[in-house]
């Protein structure tokens, strides 16, 4: 039985209350989360008032137009957090026992995948219509913070992380390619030597991206440093700039089209190119895989053999690791 000090939770609507103070104070404006929770706004600002009173402490303040949170209200806030997640983990399992007839799936992918995670997700939601998805879209380092934050059910990575605690399940084959403007002079040659690109003006991603990662990695096993012409923030950004003719760079065969060669591009064939890494689908090792997220894994899994690049056979089993780079 719930003790004595929770009574004051227990009346009709506090839940209700919970959803709107939350959304009020992750958005910051009482008219933003009336947008959201399709309500009146005066029902919001009534709702969190009585949630206020409930509680016994003021939990908003407003200041001008901007609604800032109060000592409590940070608490408050903590434990919505809490309590929704409680509730989705609960309401995926009744979900499983329904047959993925409901629940949510969470995903979080890098910004490379994001070529393809969409398109798969999105057949996915065909098959289960029910089921409520979100996406996030961020770079390597990004992803591993909301991954340590245990944010999300599933993360799709090409480098996945080094020193968290892991589970792994390989996807599909993920080439990493010379990419070049169409009429670059070295575009015609066949098996070009490192050193012929070694020189050549380089285009990286910013710092945080795994795609970054692999070409510095490439470099140093080589023992070059790159001629880094200029960073930019997307791989799109950096296709424009190869088109612009600033330069070349290693990117994800699936950041290029299947036809690449209509978007002005070219592949170069460098020796030891293209270089294999992987895509894994990848989730902290102590936590409990959502039915969603597992039955989201088994689909990868078949879907990826239809996508262009995933030629190179792929191992079977998920991993548990943690690995330390270097090692
Ligand atoms: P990026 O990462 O999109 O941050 O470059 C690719 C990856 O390492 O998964």
């Amino acid at each position: 039985m719930p003790s004595r000090a929770l009574r004051r939770y227990l009346r009709h609507g506090t839940l209700p209350q919970l959803a709107v103070f939350e959304s009020v104070a992750r958005l910051g404006s009482f008219t933003r989360a009336a947008e959201e929770l399709h309500m009146a706004q005066p029902t919001v600002s009534v709702q969190a008032k009585k949630l206020a009173e409930t509680v016994g402490l003021p939990l908003l303040e407003q200041v001008g137009k901007k609604i800032h949170l109060t000592g409590a209200g940070r608490e408050l806030q903590a434990a919505c957090d809490d309590i929704f997640r409680r509730l989705e983990q609960l309401d995926a399992r009744l979900a499983a026992m329904r047959g993925l007839e409901a629940g949510t799936l969470r995903l979080a992918v890098t910004t490379t995948a994001k070529y393809f995670a969409p398109r798969l997700l999105g057949e996915f939601c065909h098959e289960h219509p029910g089921l409520e998805v979100a996406l996030a879209l961020l770079n390597r380092q990004s992803l591993l913070q909301r991954l340590a934050d245990n944010l999300d059910d599933l993360y799709l990575f090409s480098n996945p992380p080094a020193d968290i605690e892991v589970v792994t399940h390989p996807i599909m084959p993920n080439p990493m390619v010379v990419v070049a403007r169409a009429d670059h002079p070295l575009a015609t040659k066949s098996g070009l030597p490192f050193a012929a690109i070694a020189g050549e003006p380089m285009l990286v991603r910013e710092p945080g991206s795994g795609t970054r990662m692999v070409l510095e990695d490439v470099f140093e096993q080589q023992g070059a440093t790159p001629r880094v012409r200029m960073e930019l923030g997307s791989n799109e950004a950096i296709k424009q700039a190869i088109l612009g003719d600033l330069g070349i760079s290693i990117l994800s065969r699936h950041a290029l089209d299947a036809d690449y060669r209509r978007e002005g591009l070219a592949i170069l064939d460098v020796k030891g190119f293209p270089v294999e890494r992987q895509w894994y689908a990848v989730y902290p090792a102590g936590r409990q895989l959502s039915p969603a997220a597992a039955r989201f894994v088994e689909f990868l899994k078949d879907a990826a053999g239809r996508e262009p690049g995933a030629t190179v056979a792929r191992p079977a089993r998920p991993v548990r690791t943690t690995r330390r780079r270097g090692t």
